[in-house]
This record gives C-alpha cells, sequence and structure tokens, in this order.
C-alpha cells in the first residue's frame, strides 16, 4: 500500500487520551477515513464514526466489528485498570484479542498498532534501567504487556498483516474520566491551589523534583501513530516520547507562570487523599467561570499523579531506534502544558 493511498483507521479506546487525540488527527488526514469504538456513545463534535461496542465481549465485538468493511489499520489503544496484575491481563489481552479476530478475517487489513509504555520496563516497579531501550531484558512476569504483545505478533506471523508496538510514556492530552491523564491532574492542582490562595507547590518527593522526566503529547502520539502504521517496521517496537528530557523544578516554573502563581518549595503530599475533599470548591469554580460540568471524581486521577510525582530516580526511554527508522519529530514539553492548559481553557474544562 503506497502512503499516499486511502486508509481505513479502526481506533480501539477512541474516547481515551491516546485515542481521541488520534481520532481528531487522521480525521484531518486527506488520506484517511476513520472509525473510533469504545463503550461509550461519544460527545457530540467527535469527528468521524463511532461505535460502541463492549471488547470485553467477544460476541459484541464480532457482533460490531466482523462486518465492517475496507479496515486497512487498526489502533489499540482500550484500556482498562486493575490493581491485581493478572486481572489486568486478563481483561487487556481479552480486549485485544477479542478485537483483532473480529477485524483480521478481512482481507483489507494490513496492520495493528499496539499501544504499550514503559511498564513495559517495569516503570511501576520503581527504578529501572535508563535509558529504557526496546531490548532490554523484562522484568519478572506478569506484565500485561507482555502478554499482548506474544499474542499479537504470534498471531501476525504468517498472515497478511502485522503489527508494531509504540512504547509511550506519560501521555499528555485532552481526555476526560480516564485514569492516567497527568496534564489534567497538573492543571486541575493548580486551579484549586489558585483558589485557594497558595502559591504552586510540586506536591511530590523534593528528590523527583529534581530527577529527569519525560512525557508524550497525544499529538506527537498521534503523528507517530500514523508513521508507525505506515512506515514503521512490522515485528518492531518504538519508544516514542516527546524526544527531550526535563526536570519537574524546570517545568513547574513555567507552569506556575502560565497559571499566574507563584512557585512555592515542593511539599510532598497524597494528592488522591488532600484533593478528596475538593468537590465543593471545584463545584464552584464550575460555577464562576462557566465550565463544562464534568464530575469531579473525573476531572483528575489524583492516584496517577501521585506515582509520577514520587519517581525518585530519572525515567527515560530511549528514542534512538524511532529517530534512526525515520520519526524525527521532537516536542518541547514544558511548552506542550502549557499548549495543553489553553486548550483545556479553550475548552472550558479549567478555570
Ligand atoms: N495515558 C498514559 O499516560 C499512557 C502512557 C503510556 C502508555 N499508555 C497505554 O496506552 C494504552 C491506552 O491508554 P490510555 O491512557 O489512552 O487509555 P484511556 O484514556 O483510559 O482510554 C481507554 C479507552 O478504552 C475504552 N475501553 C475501556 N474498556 C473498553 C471495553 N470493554 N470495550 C471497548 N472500549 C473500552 C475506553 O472507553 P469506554 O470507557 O467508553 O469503553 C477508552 O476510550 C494503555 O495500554 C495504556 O497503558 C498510556
Amino acid at each position: 500500500m503506497s502512503t499516499n493511498e486511502k486508509k481505513k483507521a479502526l481506533v480501539a479506546g477512541g474516547l481515551g487520551v491516546i485515542g481521541r487525540n488520534l481520532v481528531e488527527y487522521l480525521a484531518q488526514q486527506p488520506d484517511w477515513e476513520v472509525l473510533g469504538l469504545s463503550r461509550r456513545a461519544a460527545p457530540d463534535g467527535t469527528p468521524g464514526v463511532h461505535l460502541q461496542v463492549d471488547l470485553l465481549d467477544p460476541a459484541d465485538a464480532r457482533a460490531r466489528l466482523g462486518g465492517l468493511e475496507g479496515v486497512t489499520h487498526v489502533f489499540h489503544a482500550a484500556y482498562q485498570e486493575h490493581d491485581d496484575p493478572h486481572a489486568l491481563v486478563d481483561a487487556n489481552l481479552g480486549m485485544l484479542r477479542n478485537l483483532v479476530e473480529a477485524v483480521s478475517p478481512s482481507p483489507s487489513l494490513r496492520r495493528v498498532v499496539l499501544y504499550e509504555g514503559a511498564k513495559y520496563y517495569g516503570a511501576h516497579l520503581g527504578a529501572f534501567a535508563t535509558p529504557a531501550r526496546e531490548d532490554d531484558p523484562r522484568h519478572m512476569p506478569p506484565n500485561f504487556y507482555y502478554d499482548m504483545q506474544d499474542w499479537l505478533l504470534g498471531t501476525a506471523a504468517g498472515r497478511p498483516w502485522d503489527a508494531v508496538v509504540l512504547r509511550p510514556d506519560v501521555v499528555c492530552g485532552f481526555a476526560i474520566g480516564n485514569p492516567m491523564n497527568l496534564a489534567m491532574v497538573i492543571a486541575v492542582y493548580a486551579s484549586i491551589s489558585k483558589a485557594l490562595g497558595l502559591p504552586l507547590r510540586f506536591p511530590g518527593t523534593a528528590t523527583c523534583y529534581g530527577k529527569l522526566a519525560q512525557v508524550t503529547d497525544a499529538a506527537q502520539l498521534a503523528r507517530g501513530s500514523v508513521w508507525a502504521a505506515t512506515e514503521g517496521r512490522g515485528g518492531e517496537a518504538y519508544n516514542l516520547t516527546n524526544g527531550d528530557v526535563f526536570r519537574w523544578y524546570q517545568a513547574w516554573h513555567a507552569i506556575a507562570r502560565w497559571f499566574d502563581m507563584e512557585v512555592g518549595e515542593p511539599q510532598t503530599i497524597p494528592l488522591a487523599q488532600f484533593m478528596a475533599d475538593k468537590a465543593p470548591l471545584w463545584q464552584s469554580l464550575v460555577q464562576r467561570h462557566g465550565l463544562q460540568p464534568v464530575p469531579y471524581d473525573q476531572i483528575a486521577a489524583w492516584g496517577f499523579g501521585d506515582f509520577i510525582f514520587r519517581c525518585d530516580w530519572d525515567v527515560i526511554s530511549s528514542t534512538t531506534r524511532i529517530r534512526q527508522a525515520g520519526f524525527h519529530d521532537v516536542v518541547d514539553s514544558t511548552q506542550m502544558f502549557l499548549r495543553l492548559f489553553d486548550e483545556f481553557r479553550t475548552r472550558k474544562v479549567i478555570p
């Protein structure tokens, strides 16, 4: 398939932070047609066609996806969070399998793009070898990405379609109600701190404040996803971050300036606990500023912030492989945060 030929994408998890930004990007590309899918109905204004499918239900997946015509690329960004690692495997491998088994009999399918992340390297377990390279030895299983990747690449062997794996880290973009969205955590935390007349204090550890960090702009990931779908090498895994690293104290000063706040000294607080009682305050901000009526428990995933802001070690994935393979885009991560806050304000999600 030439890169200019019309392509048809099916984006599983089309309302998530990765999926919805990918759907929006693909909808703007003249050579792509896009279908999104998830269990929820799409909000008004969602581009492309959105299908309501429960990927945990194989019969539902077969019934709604089995007859789709002309899908050339599947992007698997559906995700279910579970504390128990075996439940995480069952749910996420189950969704991938039901999706691929429903769609892959179609002769039009060329490639499946699977999203993993730095958890592949054990980022969720504590310090890991950095910069993490795609072929680094795996950690002691279980790890849901290992099961998903092994199943997908094994299933693709000998088929007319192949698979590419992308490993972003800390994806930042607009999405509501998802368990991992750091930009929303920072934006809501800063807005509440400001409303309380507080300086902007880094809520993680003083050590993390000085360590090297990385994030992935959802828009950068969307561009990289198209690259992976059309130019990446089948069977390969690629780290895909913004391509820069930063220290939290550097970004924090720029973030405070954007919110027109003083920077305070870091003070470690469990966000999940200390932000839990701020729903009435948030509600007053929603009313005063005419914000979207997003339920407070869906506006920010505080536990994810607690996790990221307590990494007392450098968090870096090597991007050498994807650059050498031809994807060269770089995003300035601090500028990305400020651009996203502009977007959140325009969307009337923060004051
Ligand atoms: N966010 C990050 O910072 C990050 C970083 C690195 C890697 N990743 C990885 O990237 C992948 C996608 O993550 P994400 O953060 O974009 O996820 P997300 O924002 O939580 O979105 C998950 C999507 O999956 C859909 N979904 C959940 N259960 C479903 C089901 N049974 N059937 C159909 N759709 C279902 C959800 O919509 P409904 O609820 O409407 O079904 C939603 O659209 C995951 O593997 C994640 O680990 C994420």
